[in-house]
């Protein structure tokens, strides 16, 4: 049995989610060859540390009564510094001006030896190439499925599944919190500030909404995808951006009236990258409604192979963050 020692730093929903999928699939894990052995977790308040691994239901229950895991006052660096494991699996909120204490945990990891997996988009919309060329010269593994279409896979599918393949273009609906507000805002005739509280409520929408609705989490999404993907070396400025703000009522009813509905479209391949509102015809692929995401890649062998499925949500999110971890695993 190979054992994996690794932290989860961040323990909000999606570090939860890991956790809920990590003891859901340990006798799957086990049955593969894998024991895969958490001996810290670290949240906004501290952390909690077991060199002989953590039992994780209790920390899961620990979280939800007293708001926090944390039983020793140490940050994600120090652990990732002075607590010995192979893999860190990062999910801290994301910052996309400064890449905040995520930037900083990843190249720590690489720094100490360590293979990291994230679902934390801001980190690599801002330093993609220097932290995978860190990575890469310390011979460590760094695996981010989780940071573009949650449950979708789309980077491992293009780079894993599809090897051989060139990725002409992806275009597809990338933000679930902006689909399912263009989805409802045609369904009760109101304004998109109607019905952002009630899109806030699904739990789904950034820290900071306006990230949603003006386009800026699809362009992350497409600059990750842009960088991992086509090869590029891109940053969020290099991204035409519209978002979702300036669409009225009236214009998804005068849409739909033609038989179209408005979503929001990110767009990428080596020529263009850019999100904006667009028409969709009412029976296209594209046209997938309430938080769904999508994305249709254009391959030069394939031809259009689409993926559609839930791009957020806690253990959805760590249905791609596990599926990272195996495939750290098979390549051990
Ligand atoms: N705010 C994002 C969305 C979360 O609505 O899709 C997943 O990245």
């Amino acid at each position: 049995m190979k054992k994996i020692t690794c932290s989860i730093l961040g323990f909000g929903a999606i570090g939860q989610g890991v956790a809920e999928v990590l003891l859901m699939k340990k006798e799957y894990l086990e049955s593969i060859g894998l024991e895969v052995k958490v001996v810290a977790i670290v949240d906004s308040k501290g952390a909690t540390v077991n060199p002989e691994g953590l039992n994780l239901a209790d920390c899961l229950s620990r979280k939800r009564i007293r708001g926090t895991v944390a039983l020793e006052n140490i940050s994600g660096i120090e652990v990732i510094r002075s607590v010995d494991h192979e893999l860190v699996i990062e999910t801290t909120p994301t910052n996309i001006k400064t890449g905040g204490v995520g930037l900083q945990n990843m190249f720590a990891a690489f720094q100490t030896g360590k293979s990291l997996i994230t679902s934390n988009k801001g980190p690599l919309t801002l330093k993609y190439r220097e932290l995978m060329t860190t990575a890469k010269a310390a011979g460590l593994e760094f695996r981010f499925e989780a940071t573009v279409g949650g449950s979708m896979p789309i980077i491992n599918l293009a780079n894993e599944v599809l090897a051989g393949n060139k990725i002409i273009s992806i275009k597809g609906i990338l933000n679930g919190t902006c689909n399912y507000i263009l989805t409802r805002m045609l369904e009760e005739r109101a304004s998109y500030t109607d019905i952002l509280a009630e899109s806030i409520e699904l739990g789904i929408a950034e820290t900071d909404p306006t990230y949603d609705v003006e386009g800026i989490d699809t362009a992350c999404k497409l600059v990750i995808l842009a960088n991992a993907i086509f090869g590029l070396d891109t940053t969020y400025k290099d991204v035409e951006v519209t978002g979702i703000t300036k669409i009225t009522p009236e214009a998804l009813e005068m849409a739909n009236e033609n038989r179209h509905v408005i979503k929001l479209i990110g767009e990428v391949s080596k020529e263009r990258i850019e999100v904006a509102p667009r028409l969709v015809p009412i029976n296209h692929p594209l046209a997938v409604g309430g938080t769904l995401n999508i994305a249709s890649l254009c391959t030069e062998l394939a031809g259009e192979i689409t993926v559609i499925g839930k791009g957020a949500g806690p253990v959805e999110t760590a249905s791609a963050i596990l599926s990272d971890l195996i495939a750290i695993y098979k390549h051990s």
